[in-house]
């Protein structure tokens, strides 16, 4: 998943948009005041990412914010969870592919890669639909202590990754940065 891959109206969506709406009012003349209005402008640009202030998430607290329509699960993990998720040889994974939108497409699933990185490991941001018929799993919960999907049992580890059931694929990561220590930029 990139940045740019959304359901949301493209440029060429609002150009149709406004082009039919200048077909519906029938005179040329008022077609570009339609036009100039419906161009994507930072209001709408926005919609496309969100920042999320995450300062009062202390470890082993969670928060989820909203974007493009889906939840995202945000977590500062204790250091139990990035441990016991560290400690999971790569062998043991259902889905080796680290999905992190943020990294190469083909990078493994290490802890690492699944987190926020070097000096952020303690945080995950994850697209919080499970990857078999996309139920919002459960957080802390499951068989290996971090989300669980209670629709037809898939267990997620401590970095989001499927370790049980029939979801197909680890939990996306999408694209995000830090715009400060204590702020997420989504999308
Ligand atoms: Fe999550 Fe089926 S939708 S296990």
């Amino acid at each position: 998943m990139s940045a740019h891959d959304t359901t949301e109206p493209t440029r060429r969506d609002f150009l149709y948009i406004a082009t039919g709406m200048a077909g519906v009012v029938g005179a040329g003349a008022v077609a570009w005041p339609f036009i100039d209005q419906m161009r994507p402008d930072a209001s709408t640009r926005a919609l496309a990412s969100v920042e999320v202030d995450v300062s009062s998430l202390e470890p082993g607290m969670s928060l989820t914010a909203k974007w493009r329509g889906k939840p995202v699960f945000i977590r500062n993990r204790t250091p139990e969870e990035i441990e016991a998720a560290k400690a999971v040889p790569l062998a043991d994974l259902k889905d080796p592919v680290a999905r992190n939108a943020n990294i190469a497409s083909d990078a493994p699933a290490t802890d690492a890669d699944r987190s926020a990185g070097e000096g952020k490991e303690n945080w995950i941001i994850m697209v919080g639909v499970c990857t078999h018929l996309g139920c919002v799993p459960l957080g802390q919960s499951g068989d290996f202590g971090g989300w669980f999907c209670p629709c037809h049992g898939s267990h997620y580890d401590t970095a989001g990754r499927i370790r049980k059931g029939p979801a197909p694929e680890n939990l996306a990561v999408p694209a995000f940065e830090f715009i400060s220590d204590t702020k997420i930029r989504i999308g």
